[in-house]
């Protein structure tokens, strides 16, 4: 009988599986990470101010960290062109909306590398590469039964000719009754609704009240999704557990239909397949990321790249976005993606909104600064040191507090880290031929090893986020070496022992040159200057923060580092801010004051004592009106709602005090005056649409009426 032979192979076979399972784990772990980073993509309506720029640089901070650490990364961002308040603003503005989209991209993009923000490729998401993708996407998702069609009853603006947006329409809230509220949510109790369900609507670009019209919209089933998005959701490091807590509320209840549809006119995408429809904003805005990628690696060649990181789980996606959009990004963005064959982000890391001493930041108050009005007066190292210290990974707002802002940036970085230099490199080095010594000291040993004994926790620091804690270790060292640096006086020593000198300069500057490389993502400005003064080799980069000074190394002159910041700069780009406000509301009087004109109805130029000329006398438009329909108000006891024919094909809705003197049904084809271009005036039952005149007091009170053949329409002279 052959001997039983021992399970070799079997168990050869699992050593090896043993074997290449640590290999490949070595090797990942000495692998480059390969990442792509996006922010959020600021609308082309508007101009970049302080509160976009906590994700801009807080990304950025995260990129050049792991570009320090080599890890393969690519930033992307690009405009967000499309929708209705684009098309709204360019019309006002009386361009195209191409137009407007190809200005404003030339000024995010000024504004966003004022701050240092690097990106790989700030592209727009009106490009034919979104164009495709999102045609992709949806083709995808149409395939796989993921978008239904049912008819929705839309508010339509007869005057501007256009479906109305949610944040277009301003009524009385459903819920709580509270006046001018938008039309999808409201301010005062937070319910969120339909602007169908808005009470009295009114448009908020002209003031009229809009109808309804009813068309076919197009909708993503997310609830399709349900299981898909409960998975992604339980894999670790998705997003921060403030979100996750959000997340699981919205996953345990249902989960609604997206209308990804809008009815032209519309700034965007047309929908394959449809007539007249178009994809909404936000269909084609996230889209947009992966547009920048391709558009970036098609052009630099690396297509393979470009689907490692889009259609593989091998390499790494993060989102950085504000806590207002997370639903976009947490729930309808991953799904799209599920959906349309590409893979779904790393994580969603998001950030809390930015105030302005204790207030939240208001563009009538002139609070909310313009990036261009801050970088016309300020540094922009002080607000990347500001957003830095006050930025933990977390959700929490952060407050611009002035005082904090100014303090901060002259005591930490002025007074602390830059002081190491200059305090070194002005003066005393060029005594010394700029010369350092052969080596280091035995405390400058010591130093050095605090410095590098610190760096794994600063980086983990940058890893989670949480660069308050790594400002508060660097800013530490900073300490450290300043004190080494004041204990031993080498402004003193420089005159009596001039190689004791040059000692604490080299130990000094061998410390003070890892804590330049530790700050290097926050301030890449003041590091590169630092790289430059100490005539180094190399950029600083995690790898070679060991490395040390060769003998007799000798350094470069000392250029300006940094500059306080002061409080009349800081005033004067306040004042900036409030009179650009002041003069732009000015430009908006005088615009309507010059349409006034044109319409024949002059401004007079004084008014005193309650007189008036006769240019205001006829800026009042008075015609004469018929009746159609009055009816009493459910809870107002003085007034009447009256329909008024004046003549303009559209019949008018008046809220007329009278109701103590007149009956509905004694008013019907009553012929009155009315003032016409008086501007409509939400009330708590809907919107009042001119004035009517009348005379006398109570049960006396009488219309005035014309006397013979006047019609609707007829003017008063
Ligand atoms: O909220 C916003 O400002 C949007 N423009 C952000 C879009 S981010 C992405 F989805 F495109
Ligand atoms: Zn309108």
């Amino acid at each position: 009988m052959a001997k039983k032979q021992p399970p070799q192979t079997k168990c050869t076979e699992l050593v090896r599986t043993l074997i290449l399972q640590k290999n490949d784990q070595k090797e990942k772990k000495n692998k480059k990470r390969q990442i792509l980073v996006t922010s959020a993509l600021p609308y082309a309506n508007g101009p970049i101010h302080l509160g976009h720029l906590v994700e801009y640089i807080q990304a950025d901070i995260w990129v050049r960290y792991h570009k320090f650490i080599e890890n393969e990364i690519y930033y992307f961002c690009a405009d967000d062109t499309h929708g209705t308040p684009i098309m709204i603003a360019a019309r006002n503005q009386g361009i195209t909306p191409d137009e407007m989209v190809q200005k404003t991209h030339v000024e995010h993009y000024r504004d966003l590398s004022g701050f240092d923000v690097d990106f790989d490729n700030y592209y727009t998401t009106n490009s034919q590469e979104n164009k495709e993708l999102s045609e992709l996407i949806y083709g995808e998702l149409v395939k796989k039964g993921h978008i239904a069609r049912r008819p929705v009853r839309q508010l339509y603006c007869e005057k501007d000719q256009l479906f109305l947006p949610d944040r277009f329409v301003k009524g009385i809230c459903p819920e709580c009754g509270a006046e001018d509220q938008y039309g999808d949510s409201c301010e005062v109790c937070s319910a969120t609704y339909n602007p169908s369900e808005l009470k009295n609507p009114s448009c908020s670009i002209c003031g009229s009240s809009p109808i309804f019209r009813e068309s076919d919209h197009l909708f993503f089933k997310l609830s399709d999704f349900h299981s898909f998005l409960s998975k992604w959701l339980s894999d670790p490091g998705r997003v921060n557990p403030g979100v996750r807590k959000k997340m699981e509320e919205w996953l345990n209840s249902d989960l609604r239909d997206w209308d990804i549809s809008r009815d032209g006119p519309y700034f965007g995408f047309e929908i394959p397949g449809e007539k007249n429809k178009y994809f909404y904003v936000w269909l084609d805005a996230p889209i947009g990321y992966i547009a920048s990628a391709m558009n970036y690696f098609n052009k630099t060649g690396n297509k393979k790249l470009f689907d490692q990181f889009w259609k593989t789980e091998d390499s790494e996606v993060h989102h950085f976005i504000g806590k207002d959009i997370i639903y976009f990004h947490t729930l309808f963005w991953p799904a799209q993606l599920s959906g349309g064959g590409f893979r779904t982000p790393t994580s969603v890391r998001v950030h809390g909104f930015l105030t302005l001493n204790g207030e939240k930041m208001s563009k009538s108050r002139g609070t909310l600064i313009r990036a261009e009005t801050y970088l016309n007066h300020l540094d922009p190292s002080c607000l990347r040191f500001f957003y830095a210290s006050s930025l933990s990974g977390s959700l929490d707002d952060i407050d611009l507090s002035v005082t904090e802002f100014m303090t901060r940036y002259n005591s930490h970085i002025v007074g602390n880290i830059v002081n190491i230099f200059s305090r070194l490199c002005s003066g005393i080095s060029a005594k010394l031929d700029r010369t350092l010594s052969e080596s280091l000291s035995e405390e400058g040993k010591a130093l050095r090893k605090t410095l590098l004994d610190s760096v794994e926790s600063v980086l983990i620091a940058y890893e989670d986020l949480n660069y308050a804690k790594a400002v508060r270790e660097i800013t530490s060292l900073g300490d450290s070496i300043n004190k080494f640096l004041t204990d031993r006086e080498p402004w003193n020593a420089v005159k009596h022992d001039p190689e004791a000198a040059r000692q604490i300069l080299t130990d000094c500057l061998a410390s003070g040159r890892i804590l330049a490389g530790l700050l290097k993502p926050i301030l890449p400005v003041i590091a590169s200057g630092v790289e430059e003064l100490l005539n180094l080799p190399e950029p600083l980069l995690r790898k070679n923060l060991e490395w040390i000074f060769p003998p007799s190394h000798k350094i470069r002159e000392y250029r300006h580092l940094a500059a306080r910041v002061e409080e009349k700069a800081v005033s004067a780009m306040l004042d900036e801010e409030k009179e650009r406000i002041k003069s732009a509301a000015k430009k908006d009087e005088e615009k309507d004051e010059n349409k006034n004109k044109k319409h024949g109805k002059k401004m007079s130029e004084t008014s005193v004592d309650g007189i008036i000329t006769i240019e205001d006398l006829v800026r009042v438009d008075l015609c004469i009106g018929k009746i159609l329909e009055a009816g009493y108000i459910d809870g107002a006891d003085k007034l009447l709602r009256i329909v008024l024919d004046a003549g303009e094909g559209k019949p008018r809705q008046i809220f007329a005090g009278i109701r103590i003197a007149y009956k509905p049904e004694d008013l019907v084809g009553m012929l009155v005056v009315s003032v016409v271009n008086l501007a409509p005036r939400k009330m708590k039952f809907g919107i009042s649409e001119g004035m009517l005149l009348a005379a006398g007091e109570g049960e006396n009170l009488t219309l005035i009426t014309p006397h013979r053949n006047a019609k609707p329409g007829d003017r008063l002279k």
